[in-house]
């Protein structure tokens, strides 16, 4: 009899990201009729050791942004490569691409190439089975619902304004169920809405790449209290319902030259930083900060969280880049509390659960996480339910492409029924 789950087709296209920018599309057919479609992410705060994303750089076409050559590399050298295998073998797989590649960072073949085919393998393979793909990767043990940690007013490199760190989020914990929280953080996110727009008028609402507002706004101080206001003036409290977040991305605002942050219009150092964030924790009850400082700097991650005593997360996004090995040198050093996880920063799906292995086995918060850059693709809502969260970061509750993983999710949590459980009621936070 024949095996349905045997890859018979691979394809891939060019289609277009949430910014606009060509990225690359893998559809995989099975044997059965099963079918897996995944569109690789971008990023725009991108960590210098993240795997390699292929673009073309010829500039008579999407001013050098197109990916041909990476959609080409899918059909010509992983489509014949992996044609004919059960797509039950993700690791062997991706092995397979990994070899073809033959980097470290997964520049010959582009790590936009190579996550796309990862990811649409797992989805063929959920398709055939005729299974939920976070069932499919998690099995039963898989029915958690991850916390969004929504990030409504953008910053950084995802806005026009002058904030330098990068996201302001609002994390709603203290409620029952998933769908709770998302109807908590959109009240918020309108509450909001109207405060910005009262009190810096109608161009403030204009929203960044990832969906939050972009206020004309230059004080960090003074987006979190506008955070604190929008949240307070819904009804909620900021200890036990809505918690604030940062990703400062600070790799973004560090001279290396200078070796300083410029940040509200000044130009701190390293210690002088660290006493900001402190402060800002303590004022604020803020429950995480990722990537305060630069990407290198494993020291000062750690020396935050040891004056911080445990009493907020400090997240390494840029300065893990979802890579065990800088991972196992972070926990060496005490740098971090949590991780972000990004498919694309590793380049497979394999690779990607490995990380979040090594980190749950050590204790370590896993936050899974969208790009700037996105597009309909919800593949990180299943894997986030599949590895039971605790955490998801995907933008504000608005832009099609931010709202297609809270909708996923809205539907996982309506199949899951009664089995369903929100990870607040779970995690220790
Ligand atoms: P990026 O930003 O996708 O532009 O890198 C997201 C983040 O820094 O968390
Ligand atoms: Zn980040």
């Amino acid at each position: 009899m024949n095996n349905p789950f045997i890859i018979r087709n691979v394809d891939a296209l060019q289609v277009l990201d949430s910014r606009g920018d060509p990225t690359v599309e893998v559809v995989i057919e099975t044997v059965g009729g099963g079918i897996g479609r995944a569109i690789a992410p971008a990023g725009a705060s991108k960590g210098r050791y993240e795997a390699v994303e292929l673009r073309d750089g010829d500039l008579s076409r999407f001013k050098g942004r197109s990916v041909l050559k990476a959609v080409s590399n899918v059909i010509n050298y992983i489509g014949p490569a992996i044609h004919g295998m059960d797509v039950r073998r993700q690791r062997e797989i991706d092995k397979i691409m990994i070899q073809l590649d033959s980097t470290l960072n997964k520049s010959r073949l582009g790590a936009n190439a190579i996550l796309a085919t990862s990811l649409a393998v797992a989805k063929a393979a959920a398709d055939t089975a005729k299974m939920p793909l976070f069932q499919y990767l998690g099995g039963i043990n898989a029915r958690t619902l991850p916390i969004p940690m929504l990030n409504i007013i953008n910053g950084g490199a995802h806005a026009g304004n002058e904030l330098a760190v990068q996201e302001f989020m609002i994390v709603p914990i203290g409620f029952d169920t998933f769908s709770d929280a998302i109807r908590v953080a959109v009240e918020i996110y309108k509450e909001l809405k109207s405060v910005l727009k009262s009190r810096y008028g109608a161009s403030a609402v204009n929203v960044g790449d990832e969906g939050g507002y972009a206020p004309p706004m230059k004080y960090v101080r003074e987006a979190i209290e506008t955070l604190r206001i929008a949240i307070k003036s819904s009804g909620y409290d900021l200890e036990k319902q809505v918690r604030i977040s940062l990703d400062a991305a600070a790799t973004q605002f560090y001279d290396e030259d200078k070796k300083a942050y410029k940040i509200d219009g000044n130009m701190l150092t390293e210690d002088k930083l660290i006493e900001y964030w402190r402060d800002l924790a303590a004022e604020y009850n803020l429950l995480s900060i990722e990537d305060p400082f630069y990407e290198e700097s494993f020291e000062a991650y750690a020396q935050l969280k040891k004056e911080l005593k445990g009493s907020v997360i400090v997240i390494g996004d840029d300065l893990i880049v979802t890579n065990v090995t800088r991972l196992l040198t972070a926990l060496k050093q005490g740098s971090v509390s949590g991780v972000i996880v990004k498919p694309n920063q590793v380049g497979t799906l394999s690779e990607t659960l490995d990380f979040i292995g090594v980190a749950k086995a050590n204790g370590i918060y896993t936050i899974i996480s969208h790009r700037s850059g996105e597009s309909e693709d919800n593949t990180i809502a299943h894997i986030a339910v599949a590895v039971n969260g605790p955490f998801i970061k995907t933008g504000a509750p608005a832009r099609g492409e931010r709202t297609a993983k809270y909708n996923e999710l809205l539907r996982i949590e309506r199949y899951l029924g009664g089995e369903a459980i929100y990870a607040s009621k779970i995690v220790s936070i």
